[in-house]
């Protein structure tokens, strides 16, 4: 991988069932059912709280409060967008309220599609950036927080099987997320009090129009995205054996 997106796995003791376990084997879909994508849609509606709050015999990390210990970034777009950063103690909330909009799922060929709204998240880590965001001049450090509305997500993807041990597993073939933030505000606290003028002119100009902002970041944020689905998906796929993810 030719950047660096530190998922803490070693809070997850990667788990290895050979079963679903117990709570969560009534919303289990069979291949055979004549209205797959019905079955995953309930399924996926009733278990919501039990992904959001985390599934550690799945290696599946709680998604609201969503925190991640570290996470840098480095990827220059064109001269006018390049964002070197450092994240630390990140905390995400506002995924308990995501809308489910459509969810397609094709249980022989291995392939799915899912629409998402998150009509509200808050956003609060700790920062050092360095790099260019349009006219605005990147050198800051400190605390950053912010809310971010209607989020849409559409999440595209097929699974390939794998043998371990002579058994078949699942990993991610392809993932595909396209992500648009509706709006935001956001407020940069400089750890220096000398520069908070930096962190202002940052803040300001993303308040201004966070639509400027969003869609010059886009791209970055949209790869680093698809680089955590796909490890929450595959770390989470490899605790169980594919028969068990699609009984017969
Ligand atoms: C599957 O379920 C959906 C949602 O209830 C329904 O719209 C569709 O007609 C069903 N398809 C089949 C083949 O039963
Ligand atoms: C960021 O990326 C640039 C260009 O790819 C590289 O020269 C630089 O060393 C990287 N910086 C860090 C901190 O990894
Ligand atoms: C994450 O943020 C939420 C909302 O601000 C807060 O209630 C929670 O305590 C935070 N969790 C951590 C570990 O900082
Ligand atoms: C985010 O929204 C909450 C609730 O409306 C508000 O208290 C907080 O000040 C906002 N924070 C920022 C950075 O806009």
């Amino acid at each position: 991988m030719k950047y660096t997106l530190l998922v803490c796995c070693a809070l997850w003791q990667l788990a290895q069932c050979k079963t679903l376990p117990d709570y969560l084997k009534q919303y289990s879909c069979s291949k055979s059912d004549p209205n797959y994508t019905k079955c995953i849609l309930e399924s996926f509606e009733d278990s919501k709280q039990h992904f959001l709050n985390g599934i550690p015999e799945l290696n599946f990390p709680p998604f609201d409060p969503f925190l991640l210990p570290i996470m840098s970034v480095n990827r220059t777009i064109n001269d006018l967008v390049s964002i070197n950063a450092i994240c630390k103690n990140i905390n995400v909330t506002g995924f308990r309220n995501t809308i489910l909009d459509d969810l397609k799922a094709d249980p022989q060929k291995h392939t799915g599609e899912i629409r998402l709204t998150v009509p509200w998240m808050f956003l609060d880590m700790d920062y050092e950036v360095l790099g260019q965001l349009l006219i605005v001049p990147l050198q800051s450090s400190g605390h950053f927080q912010g809310n971010f509305t209607d989020t849409q997500m559409f999440v595209k993807g097929s699974l390939k099987t794998y043998k371990r041990k002579g058994v078949d597993y699942f990993k991610v073939n392809k993932l595909n997320a396209k992500i648009t933030i509706g709006g935001g505000h956001v407020q940069l606290t400089s750890s220096d009090k000398e520069y908070q003028y930096a962190a202002d002119l940052i803040s300001d100009f993303f308040n201004e129009n966070p639509r400027r902002v969003l869609d010059a970041v886009n791209p970055i944020f949209i790869e680093y995205a698809n680089e955590l689905f796909a490890a929450v998906a595959d770390q989470t796929l490899a605790a169980l054996p594919a028969s068990e993810w699609l009984p017969a």
